[in-house]
């Protein structure tokens, strides 16, 4: 069993001195779990103006210490966390997800699929999809929009992914429709923790929610309120790969079908 906190929250756009205070008081309030997973780009917020306004963002020293700052969190606290933050590497800018654990690693994953004007200020993600170790349970992580791509998310499967965590600034409610869907025809939890709040034009649909490998949502939150959210699963549900007693949902298929994809 695996106890998952969901830090639900609005962070304030470009001051990410106050959003890694923020995020400090909700992780203290979320040590009774094994994993704590927020969402997309918690510290920086989502809306930047353009490219410059988020290399600035980048630029400062908040920023780039919150991976630092979330690693020895981690350490001291024993707690695994994933976040997504505001990633900058000489003068390139991902959007990004890290993940930390008690141990001292770390896994980082960028975002493949760019939203809208997402495209004008990051690059897309570039080191590909991993599986990392948590406990005795294998996750993958995604980010967001990367929920209509289901290639991504067979991947993280064929890779024996357990679990995909997908930290998340909706704003349609299309992932609350497809992410159940990905979780049945993967047969695995998907983690998608989502943020509140309204940041110029766009105003984010919070909900965040836990689907299990039926693609039953087990736990959700609403659209407003920033908090917490505790769930307990049991990723080793997700190693029984049978959907009829006559079908597996991964050996079942025909890859000499489907060469066509690889266009
Ligand atoms: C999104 O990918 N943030 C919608």
């Amino acid at each position: 069993m695996l106890k998952v906190a969901q830090i639900q929250l609005e962070p304030l756009l470009g001051d990410c001195r106050a959003n890694n205070s923020k995020i400090k008081s909700f992780l203290d309030q979320s040590l009774d779990a094994d994993l704590i997973v927020l969402p997309e780009l918690a510290n920086s917020g989502y809306n930047f103006t353009d490219r410059d306004h988020a290399f600035d963002v980048a630029s400062g020293s908040e920023c780039i210490n919150y991976v630092n700052f979330l690693t020895e969190y981690a350490q001291e606290n024993n707690v695994y966390i994933v976040s997504g933050y505001l990633e900058k590497v000489k003068d390139i800018l991902y959007n990004s997800s890290i993940f930390v654990t008690p141990g001292g690693d770390s896994g980082n994953y960028r975002k493949i699929h760019l939203f809208m004007d997402e495209k004008s200020i990051f690059e897309p993600g570039n080191i590909g999809l991993s599986v990392f170790d948590i406990k005795d349970y294998k996750m993958g992580m995604l980010i967001c929009f990367d929920y209509l791509f289901p290639e991504i998310w067979r991947i993280l499967a064929l890779k024996g992914a357990d679990m995909v965590v997908h930290p998340s600034n909706l704003i349609t409610d299309n992932a609350y429709k497809a992410v159940p869907a990905q979780s049945l025809i993967n047969g695995y939890y998907v983690i998608t923790t989502n943020r509140t709040g309204t940041e110029g034009d766009i105003t984010f649909c919070g909900k965040s929610f836990i689907t299990d490998k039926r693609g039953n949502v087990i736990s959700s939150m609403n659209q407003f309120d920033e908090g917490i959210n505790f769930t307990e699963i049991y990723p080793l549900l997700s190693r029984n790969k049978m959907i009829t007693a006559g079908n597996h949902v991964l050996a079942d298929r025909r890859p000499e079908c489907y060469s066509d994809l690889c266009d």
